[in-house]
């Protein structure tokens, strides 16, 4: 039986603004979860509308997805997202969902995770991402720079992990982002670039990345967890942020992207030494969820071997995710201080190729070879140089067996502010106007 038009119109208009909504850091307010519940009850026969209507994101039955729409309605936005986000076929129309184990067939996703219809249903830990090294080391003519494009362009582009050192230049400081001293390279808080990331997640609901964090560079004085709170408070990045339910967690017990999409917890945020997660459990000690090779190589063979953290049993770390370190460095001298590691510019073109002696594509061969699978994470210097811009992205593309647009890299234009703001003030009068229909 094929739904008409008008029963279907609502639905999907009413779902695509609630999840842009919730992503918006505009002053809208929340969409009330009675009214989500209610819209949901007033729904002629939203058992025969197909899900392909809505973005098109399908829950795994294996999703702790609420069973019972009296109760979300009365709890967080978390589970309104969930409700809203889930398909129809699993709510019956007296507004109770049914279990999600019904026999309908599943019809195909239309809206991509992380760029790709294939990956809403694959595991955190079972895709391949490009992480950024040192991310926010963004400056010109300043030698301990590790990237051209600052994050925004990155995310754009696709790096979906941002990795970067914090450091307390002192103890009344707030946390900054300081490449090796903040006397070499200083780029500003923590705060203000989570913020900047922060935006982008709002206008970009169906992505997700991680945040890996070094703690003080090595310095054994570690800047306490609890400090790490205030910035991603006050950067509002914080509603975003995924807490893992356990201390440790294997391949399997990941979620999927769409479950982290739907619940809009679509941020991971890592930390190597310092974390206490009794008090700040969203951030993980990186070490317990996963493993890296050689840090800042400065061997052009990239050894797969593990190394941080140290004598791990080789059954444990096939049984977790792991970040493979490509970024080649040189050791130099600056500012008087001796064996800095910076990258080794000029052979970016070798390095962040698809193929040949010490390029990033090989290297994911060899990872493969040696531990049955790729790398999830792929972290390089200078991602938009190789041997051609985007070099890095085909290789994880091709880990991941999906396809590259070899067209898509570089530095492409980063929606400015202001069109966002406007954007997100036409969806919030049109969305209210939708609701204002439906209900
Ligand atoms: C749904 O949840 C409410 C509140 O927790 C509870 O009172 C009610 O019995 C539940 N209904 C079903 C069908 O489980
Ligand atoms: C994902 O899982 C499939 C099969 O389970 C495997 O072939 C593939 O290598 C995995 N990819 C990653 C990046 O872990
Ligand atoms: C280590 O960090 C602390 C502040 O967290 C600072 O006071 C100290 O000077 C640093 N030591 C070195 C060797 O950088
Ligand atoms: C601490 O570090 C901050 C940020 O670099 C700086 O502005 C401030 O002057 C420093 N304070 C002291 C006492 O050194
Ligand atoms: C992860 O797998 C190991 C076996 O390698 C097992 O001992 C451990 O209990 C698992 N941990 C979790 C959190 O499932
Ligand atoms: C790659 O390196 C090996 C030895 O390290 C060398 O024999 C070979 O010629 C190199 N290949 C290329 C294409 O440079
Ligand atoms: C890639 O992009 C940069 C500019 O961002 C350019 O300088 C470089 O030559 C390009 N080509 C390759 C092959 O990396
Ligand atoms: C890769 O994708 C193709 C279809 O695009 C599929 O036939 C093949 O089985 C996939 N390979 C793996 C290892 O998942």
């Amino acid at each position: 039986m094929i739904p008409s038009i008008t029963s279907l119109l609502p639905w999907a208009l009413l779902s695509q603004c609630v999840s842009a909504q919730l992503s918006s850091s505009i002053s809208v307010p929340p969409v009330p979860s009675t009214a989500v519940t209610a819209a949901t009850r007033s729904s002629s026969n939203p058992s025969s509308i197909p899900s392909s209507g809505l973005p098109g994101i399908l829950l795994a039955s294996s999703v702790p997805v609420r069973q019972n729409a009296t109760a979300a309605s009365s709890t967080t936005m978390e589970d309104v997202t969930a409700i809203v986000g889930l398909s129809p076929s699993m709510a019956s129309t007296d507004g109770t969902a049914s279990t999600a184990t019904s026999a309908r067939p599943r019809p195909s996703n239309t809206r991509p995770c992380n760029g790709h219809a294939d990956f809403c249903q694959r595991k955190f830990s079972n895709i391949s991402m490009v992480v950024a090294h040192n991310s926010p080391f963004v400056k010109e003519h300043n030698a301990a720079s590790n990237q051209v494009y600052p994050v925004l362009n990155q995310l754009q582009d696709g790096i979906r992990g941002l990795q970067f050192e914090t450091q307390k230049p002192n103890a009344t400081s707030s946390i900054r982002l300081c490449h090796t001293s903040c006397d070499i390279l200083d780029v500003g808080t923590l705060e203000s670039y989570l913020a900047t990331v922060k935006g982008w997640l709002d206008s970009n609901p169906y992505e997700v990345i991680a945040i890996i964090m070094g703690n003080n560079n090595g310095n054994s004085t570690r800047i306490p967890a609890t400090d790490y709170i205030a910035p991603f408070q006050d950067s509002g990045i914080m509603k975003y942020l995924w807490t893992p339910p356990s201390s440790s967690l294997n391949l399997t017990d990941w979620p999927t992207l769409a479950e982290m999409i739907l619940r809009d917890k679509r941020v991971v945020v890592m930390l190597d030494y310092g974390t206490d997660q009794s008090q700040v459990p969203w951030l993980l000690s990186e070490f317990d969820y996963q493993w890296e090779t050689p840090f800042s190589p400065t061997d052009p063979a990239f050894p797969c071997t593990q190394q941080r953290p140290p004598n791990q049993a080789e059954d444990v770390s096939r049984d977790r995710m792991y970040m493979m370190n490509h970024n080649l460095n040189i050791e130099v001298s600056l500012l008087g201080i001796d064996g800095i590691l910076i990258p080794a510019y000029s052979l970016l073109d070798e390095v962040n190729a698809v193929s040949g002696n010490g390029s990033v594509g090989l290297n994911v061969q060899h990872c493969e070879q040696m531990w049955g699978r790729p790398p999830n994470w792929i972290l390089v210097d200078y991602y938009n140089f190789g041997n051609f811009n985007g070099s890095v992205f085909q290789v994880a593309a091709a880990a991941n067996n999906v396809t590259y647009n070899d067209n898509s890299c570089c530095g492409s234009e980063v929606v400015s502010a202001a069109s966002i703001l406007r954007r997100h003030s036409f969806l919030a009068a049109s969305c209210f106007a939708i609701l204002y229909f439906v209900l």
